[in-house]
């Protein structure tokens, strides 16, 4: 079943200009989200899955600046929020109403001087044409739907008397209370340990469901992608450098940036190509600020397969079949391939 597209990032280069060069946080990231689906980007920190979030709601401050588009669909009309004022009326009517986000952190999210149920309220008060009562009860009913035991008695308390994964559901309550059309996650779980975190997830899915909202799913960690993603997009240093059904990223994964994710995920073991199981390990090196890289694969100095032809210039994403990118010169026929002249 073919379903509408929601959200579509067309083009997105986000650059800090800073003293000492351009950085390059994401450069020309294009994607579509579509109704109730449960995207997931994946990539180490530093590879620019939180700037794309910020950018996805205008949300990036100077010396920061987002060029390109991104277009949000509402009853059959494109809005580009990237045109509009970033503290405009038309970008907060979007902006925490059908475009939400959850942060790693609630603590962060949520001020420590009011109580949860105030701050729900807030919002829903905020987008809605309600009354002060039915907003606290709207909130009652909210906390009650994540999954927050006694909500009548939890709504008057504040963050720091909730546990970490009840400070998180109460998160998740406030970003669906609008029911938006696309909720945003940023790493909603690196925070929490192992038991309360499976417990998100799947509250997660459930709400995806029930609502039929469009989830990105924001994460370094590829065992949470694949307890819950439906398509992934791995990022690197700005870049997608693949997109796939979850099922081909962890069993036919092409790019080898992914093919070293995948081997450094814990307790995953994956078949390599030839069939063999290929062992755990790290992965080596780190991110480097991508500011003044020269022309080339943008993962050359990781890279233990490349050869001569990858420093030519960054490679294209390339379609390898129906649903199946990957930005590596591997895939690509038209160009001199390793060992060859
Ligand atoms: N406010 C900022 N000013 C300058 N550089 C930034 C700022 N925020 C993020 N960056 C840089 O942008 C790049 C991407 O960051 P980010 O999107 O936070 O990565 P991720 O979420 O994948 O860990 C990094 O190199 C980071 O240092
Ligand atoms: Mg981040």
């Amino acid at each position: 079943m073919e379903r509408n597209v929601v959200l579509s990032v067309r083009d997105l280069r986000t650059y800090f200009h800073l003293p000492h060069g351009v950085l390059k946080a994401v450069d020309g990231v294009s994607f579509d989200v579509h109704q109730g689906e449960l995207l997931g980007l994946v990539g180490e920190s530093g590879c620019g899955k939180s700037i794309t979030a910020r950018s996805i709601l205008n949300m990036v401050r100077s010396p920061g600046k987002a060029y390109g588009e991104v277009l949000y669909f509402e009853n059959g009309r494109a809005t580009n929020l990237l045109a509009l004022g970033s503290d405009s009326r038309e970008i907060h009517r979007i902006r925490g109403d059908a475009i939400t986000m959850v942060f790693q952190e609630p603590m962060n999210a949520f001020s420590m001087v009011h109580t949860v149920g105030h701050q729900i309220m807030e919002a829903i008060l905020l987008h809605r044409q309600v009354s002060k009562k039915e907003a606290r009860e709207m909130s009652i009913d909210l906390l009650d739907h994540v999954g927050i035991s006694n909500p009548q008695q939890r709504v008057d308390e504040y963050p720091f008397q909730l546990s970490g994964g009840m400070r998180q559901r109460a998160m998740i309550a406030m970003a669906i209370a609008t029911n938006p059309k696309v909720l945003i996650c940023d790493e909603p779980t690196t925070a929490l340990d192992v038991s309360v975190q499976a417990q998100i997830l799947r509250l997660l899915k459930s709400l995806q469901e029930k609502h039929d909202m469009a989830v990105i799913f924001i994460t370094h960690d590829l065992g949470v992608i694949a307890q819950i993603a439906e398509r992934v997009i791995v990022m690197y240093l700005g870049n997608i450098v693949e997109e796939a059904p979850v099922h081909d990223i962890f069993h036919n994964p092409k790019h080898p940036y992914t093919r070293r994710l995948m081997a450094a995920v814990p307790d995953v073991h994956i078949e390599g190509e030839n069939g063999a199981r290929t062992r755990l390990q790290t992965i080596d090196g780190f991110v480097p600020e991508p500011i003044n890289l020269p022309d080339q694969c943008v993962f050359y100095n990781r890279c233990t397969e490349h050869w001569q032809h990858c420093t030519t210039a960054n490679p294209e994403l390339l379609q390898i079949n129906e649903t199946h990118f990957a930005r590596c010169y591997k895939y690509d026929e038209t160009v001199p391939q390793k060992g060859e002249a």
